[in-house]
């Protein structure tokens, strides 16, 4: 008898479809932001330093997303390929996300340690000077480009809005940091190493290095590269869960 009130009128049916299909939604989607077991903990995992976290944001500015993925799926042919599969911890920090879709070019949810600081500059001024089949843009400009540091903290400050730990530490010391981080064997350099545990420190786009030494775009895209699926140790990750904190 009451249902005649939806058949015979298309907006309350309407509406009436909408609430069902919203109770639905939150009823799967809100437990997810509650749920402590959404992303299980990995060892390992920290937020990016300053200098990786700009290397990232010219990564997206830049593109990169449109030919890169950064997920190695749990297939035997892509863990023979790119090494072990990725974790949702992996990726927990980036905001958004760089998974992707599309493969032009191989994924890079691994390819920290895989090649050497040169090989990257060279790949990344001129990508057919190392490998003459490629069809990858080249970037030489990023090295000619002075790194824009006058917002970082306030983007690791907007990162820690929504949930990234950024200490009012690490924040405080961003634009420090980001010159540590090219400026081996210094104090500063040891104080960034307390701050990101396996961050690397030395100057990724193979000009000289020293005092007021400013970093360029290259040497964020570097030092983002170079650690990119490093930061957990796979020699010692159980998947059964021991090593999940
Ligand atoms: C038009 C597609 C395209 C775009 C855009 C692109 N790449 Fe590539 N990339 C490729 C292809 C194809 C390869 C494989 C051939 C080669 O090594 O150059 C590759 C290879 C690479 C490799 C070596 C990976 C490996 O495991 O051998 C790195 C690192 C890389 N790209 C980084 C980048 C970065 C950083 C950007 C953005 C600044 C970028 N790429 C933009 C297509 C692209």
């Amino acid at each position: 008898m009451n249902h005649a009130i939806f058949e015979r009128n298309s907006i309350i049916l309407l509406i009436g479809a909408l609430i069902v299909v919203s109770i639905g939604g939150i009823v799967e989607i809100a437990p997810l932001f509650y749920v402590k077991s959404t992303i299980e903990k990995v060892q390992g995992m920290r937020p990016y330093s300053p200098l990786e976290l700009a290397g990232r944001d010219i990564y997206v500015r830049e593109g990169c997303y449109n030919c890169h993925s950064q997920m190695i799926r749990s297939l035997r042919d892509e863990v023979e390929r790119y090494g072990h599969y990725s974790l949702a911890a992996e990726s927990m920090y980036d905001h958004p996300f760089q998974w992707g879709s599309k493969r032009t070019g191989p994924d890079l949810a691994r390819v920290g340690g895989k090649y050497s600081d040169a090989w990257h500059v060279e790949h990344m001024r001129d990508p057919r000077s190392v490998v003459p089949a490629s069809i990858m843009p080249g970037y030489p400009f990023l090295d000619q480009t002075l790194l824009d540091t006058s917002n970082i903290s306030r983007r690791m400050k907007t990162l820690q809005t929504i949930g990234v730990p950024y200490t009012e530490e690490m924040i405080a010391n961003a634009d420090k940091d980001v010159v540590a981080q090219i400026s081996p064997d210094t104090k500063e350099a040891k104080a960034l190493l307390a701050r990101y545990p396996k961050a690397q420190v030395r100057k990724f786009d193979g000009q000289a290095a020293g005092e007021n030494v400013p970093p360029t775009e290259l040497d964020a895209v570097i030092a983002y590269l170079q650690m990119l699926g490093t930061l957990v140790d796979f020699t010692k990750f159980d998947a059964s869960g021991p090593n999940l904190r």
